[in-house]
């Protein structure tokens, strides 16, 4: 079995959240099971800082507007593995992130603070979907599944069909159509979509702009494009898979999942503990795991307590989160909550990147509850460590949540995460209360309503089981730190239903 894993980021070379976590250690998985994957995305100016890929002599042209971009490919190994992984260089198009400079990814800081999508992002993407096509042709390697991921690729199911699978020498259509199609939802919020000139610019044909195939509410949707042109569709839990099949959930693209619902299925994230496991992890200041969790935890609570400029910390429960400050995360119940909580001794660390109104917010708490709240803005994978292993809870209070992998970790760093019962927080996440503590399966705290005050509540009750009944809370952490949310299982998940698509 050979995949290919399309993304536009990678952890290890590219990373703004959750995807690069999944398409650095879902192929390492694949491979341990005996299967050929590699990985191809853009080389971005992270990818190439990194020192790893090295140019191969490939390299073609791909059609833009009426200009054709050049492209090379450049190769590296997945970190500590042997899985191959493709970069696609074209300087101008993904050479541009740099962070000091606040430029990103995708989006770049504008000059009145906020964050901005580079205006050029759907040809970007176009370019990119339709180079990873070319690259399979130019490497001579052809997959039986081709696994896109969210709307940076949705497109390269139309080119493989449209383009390529047009051919008219019909052993060389049958060639590119032999490869299944998998795209995978990690969020329907980001739906990338664009005016219709770049149908021409991407060299779209204009009969694929209508309302079953790439038209969205007059606009060139990416996402939708890998919906209706892949043979299969999941996204990254079962309750979400449910989820965006209702009206505010799916955000528009309810129907067209809904018409394909026999084709979409859930499939929950699994965790690196490689990277995340605090019995190994050389970012966190002591190491610890079941049987020694109380000592461990209380150093790195301290070591926490002193980078983030925490005062009077001793004794009070130490709350973590770790997000991009976006809606999803629940950041427009923090404030109102945060009162409550932190008015009842509660301290707080924020590591997060994004919205300044959100950065405003939290810097608003900060002053009004003075040596309770440390704050870091920018994204820096270390504090994310240390957070985890700090931390006595962890906060997860998110609008929604397609997967979700902090409250993964969080059960693994003995800290249980306090979250918002939707998408994979509800898959994931166990309430505390006095049937599951008694069945041992309590592992963190879930509450319902979008709301500040069921928010603040769980927190309290997570704080009153913490400062009255440290027996019970040890039984919480410990349930979490033995779970298994290892990428073996879902890897299985996802040999599962590649077989089934190249059988059928
Ligand atoms: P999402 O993909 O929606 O951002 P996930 O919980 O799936 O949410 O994954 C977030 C990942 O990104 C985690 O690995 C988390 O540690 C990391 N992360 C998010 N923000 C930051 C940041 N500011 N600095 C470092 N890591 C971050
Ligand atoms: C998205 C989702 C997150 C998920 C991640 C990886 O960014 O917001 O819930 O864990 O993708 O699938």
């Amino acid at each position: 079995m050979r995949v290919l894993v399309a993304a536009s980021e990678v952890v290890g070379f590219a990373k703004t959240g959750g995807l690069a976590d999944v398409t650095g250690s879902l192929p390492r998985a694949l491979a341990r099971r005996g299967i050929d994957c590699r990985v191809i995305l853009p080389l971005h100016g992270s990818c190439r800082r990194t020192g790893l890929p090295e140019p191969t002599p490939l390299a073609f042209d791909v059609p833009l507007g009426d200009r054709t971009v050049p492209c090379r490919i450049w190769s590296a190994r997945l970190p500590g593995s042997d899985v191959p992984a493709y970069f696609l260089e074209n300087d101008d198009i993904f050479g541009r992130d740099q962070p000091e400079f606040g430029r990103g990814l995708y989006q770049f800081n504008s000059t009145d603070g906020t964050k901005r999508d580079y205006p050029d992002n759907g040809e970007r993407f176009a370019f990119f979907c339709h180079a990873v096509i070319q690259a399979i042709r130019a490497l001579d390697w052809w997959p039986d599944v081709l696994h896109c991921n969210d709307w940076q690729s949705g497109l390269a199911p139309v080119y493989l069909r449209e383009h390529f699978g047009r051919h008219p020498d019909p052993a060389v259509a049958a060639r590119w159509n032999r490869i299944r199609c998998l795209y995978s939802i990690h969020n329907i919020a980001y739906q990338g979509r664009f005016a219709p000139p770049l149908m021409e610019k991407a060299h779209l044909d204009w009969r694929l702009f209508n309302h079953h195939q790439l038209e969205f509410h007059d606009s060139l949707c990416f996402l939708k494009a890998g919906i209706v042109f892949s043979d299969r569709i999941n996204t990254v839990s079962p309750t979400y898979a449910e989820e965006i099949k209702t009206p505010w959930y799916g955000r528009g693209m309810q129907g067209v999942l809904i018409e394909r619902s026999n084709r979409l299925c859930g499939i929950v994230n699994g965790v690196d503990y490689g990277d995340w496991d605090p019995s190994t992890d050389p970012r966190i200041p002591r190491r610890y795991g079941l049987a020694d969790f109380e000592a461990g935890k209380a150093e790195c609570k301290a070591a926490l307590a002193a980078r983030m400029g925490l005062r009077g910390w001793q004794g009070q429960p130490l709350l973590g989160m770790v997000a991009r400050l976006v809606e999803q995360k629940g950041l427009d119940i923090m404030h109102d909550a945060a009162i409550g909580f932190l008015g009842q001794g509660a301290r707080m660390v924020v590591l997060g990147e994004g919205d300044p109104w959100f950065r405003d917010m939290l810097s608003g708490l900060a002053q009004r509850f003075p040596g309770q709240v440390g704050l870091r803005f920018g994204f820096d994978e270390d504090t994310a460590h240390i957070i985890e292993s700090g931390s006595d809870m962890f906060l997860m209070p998110s609008l929604f949540e397609p997967s979700g992998l902090n409250q993964l970790y969080s059960l693994r760093y003995g800290t249980p995460p306090v979250v918002r019962g939707t998408g994979g927080l509800a898959d994931t996440v166990t309430d505390t209360n006095t049937n599951t503590l008694e069945e041992g399966t309590a592992t963190g705290f879930v509450f319902h309503p979008y709301s500040a005050e069921a928010f603040r509540d769980a927190v309290l009750r997570a704080m009153a089981l913490w400062r009255h009944d440290q027996a019970k809370w040890g039984r919480v952490v410990r349930s979490g730190m033995s779970q298994d949310w290892s990428w073996e299982r879902s890897a299985g998940e996802y040999h599962k239903l590649y077989s089934d698509m190249v059988a059928g």
